[in-house]
């Protein structure tokens, strides 16, 4: 069977490391690259942890640093839930993986105009890159084959009552990317919400004894802390990888298409996605949002991807 041919934008970020060991090692994806942008922490470092990831792992994927500001406003990190370093909890071997020269932009550009318009982007951190190539190289549109992204969420958010971080951080950049016209694949907070990592699940992964299942429990060890302070959940929620799972198999979530904006006007509900669930506009749906998870399935995935590592 044909590969998925994806580029990974994100910004590592506990539950973006896991989305890459998912999407490196997977013999359904050919991941072509992993592009970073300033998100969970500032660009300089969620680059340095992609690049940490990478190297221990010991896949070889390229790294590219893209945007480390948002398109307009000023930039917003999640120190509480990852971290100083961004990706507190693992302690990395001295780090030699460099960063590729290209830009992460440029690098998007690329690679999809030299494509067959099979390339699928996946987003887990804000949309800023996706979104200036975009703007930088309109001919690129037609060229995504799908923008499966981590975001949003069609009940409430996770900064506001309205808005999710990825796309709060940067909603004129989601703004771009929901405006295109390509297929679009929102995994919101409504199910990633739903696969909490609880401490029978680590325990499960860390029984697998190799060096992808270390990385997840010493990287759940900071991460699961943080939601439980920050949340009060006794499990963190496993957002982005998701994306990468719905790849691996469709059927672990179930989508509706609804008709979605993204709010860059108001204040109150600024960096909403406004699904409309019940379809009262009466509009064309622009998005294919996810409403269930199978997280059986899911923790499945995750554990069959951790095993693919030596
Ligand atoms: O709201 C959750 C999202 O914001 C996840 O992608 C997490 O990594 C942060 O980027
Ligand atoms: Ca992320």
């Amino acid at each position: 069977m044909e590969k998925i041919k994806m580029i990974l934008d994100c910004d590592p970020g506990h539950d973006d490391a896991v989305a890459i060991m998912l999407a490196a090692k997977s013999p359904k994806i050919d991941l072509l690259g992993i592009t970073v942008v300033t998100g969970n922490q500032t660009l300089e470092k969620t680059e340095r942890n992609a690049r940490n990831i990478v190297q221990c792992l010991e896949v070889d994927v390229p790294v590219y640093a893209g945007c480390g500001q948002p398109m307009i406003r000023q930039k917003m990190v999640a120190g509480d839930i990852h971290g100083e370093s961004g990706l507190d909890g693992p302690v990395f071997e001295p780090l030699t993986k460099e960063l590729e020269k290209e830009h992460a932009v440029n690098f998007i550009i690329r690679t999809l105009m030299e494509s067959d318009g099979d390339i699928t982007m996946v987003t887990t951190g804000p949309m800023t890159n996706l979104a200036m190539a975009i703007r930088m190289e309109p001919k690129i549109v037609e060229k995504i084959k799908e923008i499966v992204l981590m975001g949003g969420s069609y009940t409430n958010g996770n900064v506001t009552p309205a808005a999710e971080f990825n796309i709060i951080a940067d909603a004129d950049a989601a703004y771009v990317c929901f405006t295109c016209g390509r297929p679009i694949t929102m995994v919101g907070l409504d199910v990633t919400r739903k696969v909490l990592c609880y401490p029978e699940i680590v325990a499960r992964m860390d029984k697998i004894g190799n060096r992808a299942s270390k990385l997840f429990v010493d990287l759940m060890g900071h991460f699961c802390k943080a939601q439980k302070e920050v949340f009060g959940w006794e499990g963190g929620p496993l957002h982005d990888p998701v994306t990468v799972a719905y790849l691996i198999d469709p059927t672990v979530i179930t989508t509706k298409p609804m008709h979605t904006t993204i709010d860059i006007r108001s204040t109150e509900s600024y960096g909403r996605t406004n699904c409309d669930f019940f379809g009262y506009q009466q509009l064309p749906p622009t998005a294919n949002v996810a409403v269930e998870i199978d997280a059986a399935k899911f923790w499945d995935i995750v554990e069959e991807g951790l095993k693919l590592y030596n």
